[in-house]
C-alpha cells in the first residue's frame, strides 16, 4: 500500500536508515555470504514472513551463488506492544532442509524469541549447516541470546517501520527504515 507524504510526515519521527544506506549494507552482506558459500551448491535461504520479504528479495538478487528460496511464516503472541515470547507457526517451508545448508533471513531481532524458535525448529531437522542473517538488531530489547552470523545494523530501542517492517500491518513498503512517533503506538 502506498502512503502519502503527508501521512508519512505525520507518523515518522526520524529516518534511521535511508534507501542508500540500506542498499549499501545489503550489498556488503550479499558479498560476504557469496564468499562464504562459494563452494556450496545446496544453500537454502529461508525468509521469515512477513517482515523479511523485502530484505530477502534484495539480498537474494545480489547473491552470486546458486541457492533455493523458501519462506516460513510466524507470528509472535503480543500483549499490547510487548512480546509474550510465544511463537506460532503459520506456514512452514516447502523445501526439505535435512542435510542441506540453511540460512535464515530475518528482518529484525527484538526479544530474540522468534529466532530462538527458528533455530530450535531447524536444528531438529538436521541441516548440514544452519546460520542466520538479520537486517536489524535492537540490543536493548534482547531477552534470549541467539547467534547472528550476518548482521546489517544495530538500532536503538524505537518502533521501526519500512523496508518490510510494519505497525499494525502498515508502512511495510516505505523505502527507508524510520522510527515511529511514540504517540502512534502508545
Ligand atoms: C517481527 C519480526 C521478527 C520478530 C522479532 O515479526 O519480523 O520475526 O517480530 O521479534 P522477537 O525477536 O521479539 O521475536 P512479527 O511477529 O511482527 O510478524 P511480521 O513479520 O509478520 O510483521
Amino acid at each position: 500500500m502506498a502512503h502519502s507524504d503527508r501521512e508519512v510526515a505525520d507518523v515518522i519521527q526520524e529516518v534511521l536508515l535511508d534507501e542508500q544506506a540500506i542498499a549499501a549494507r545489503v550489498a556488503e552482506l550479499a558479498e560476504r555470504i557469496t564468499a562464504d558459500y562459494a563452494e556450496i551448491d545446496d544453500l537454502v535461504l529461508v525468509g521469515v514472513l512477513k517482515g523479511a520479504f523485502i530484505f530477502m528479495a534484495d539480498l537474494t538478487r545480489r547473491f552470486k551463488v546458486a541457492h533455493h528460496v523458501d519462506f516460513i511464516a510466524l507470528s509472535s503472541y503480543n500483549s499490547g506492544t510487548e512480546s509474550t515470547g510465544a511463537v506460532r507457526l503459520i506456514m512452514d517451508t516447502r523445501t526439505s532442509v535435512t542435510g542441506r545448508n540453511v540460512l535464515i533471513v530475518e528482518d529484525i531481532l527484538d526479544t530474540g524469541h522468534t529466532l530462538d524458535y527458528l533455530l530450535r525448529t531447524f536444528s531438529a531437522r538436521q541441516p548440514r549447516s544452519l546460520r542466520t542473517c538479520v537486517l536489524l538488531s535492537k540490543p536493548a530489547r534482547l531477552q534470549v541470546k541467539v547467534p547472528v552470523d550476518y548482521l546489517g545494523f544495530e538500532i536503538p530501542d524505537k518502533w521501526v517501520v519500512g523496508y518490510g517492517l510494519d505497525f499494525a500491518d502498515k508502512y511495510r513498503t516505505l523505502p527507508f527504515i524510520g522510527a515511529l512517533k511514540p504517540e502512534v503506538y502508545q
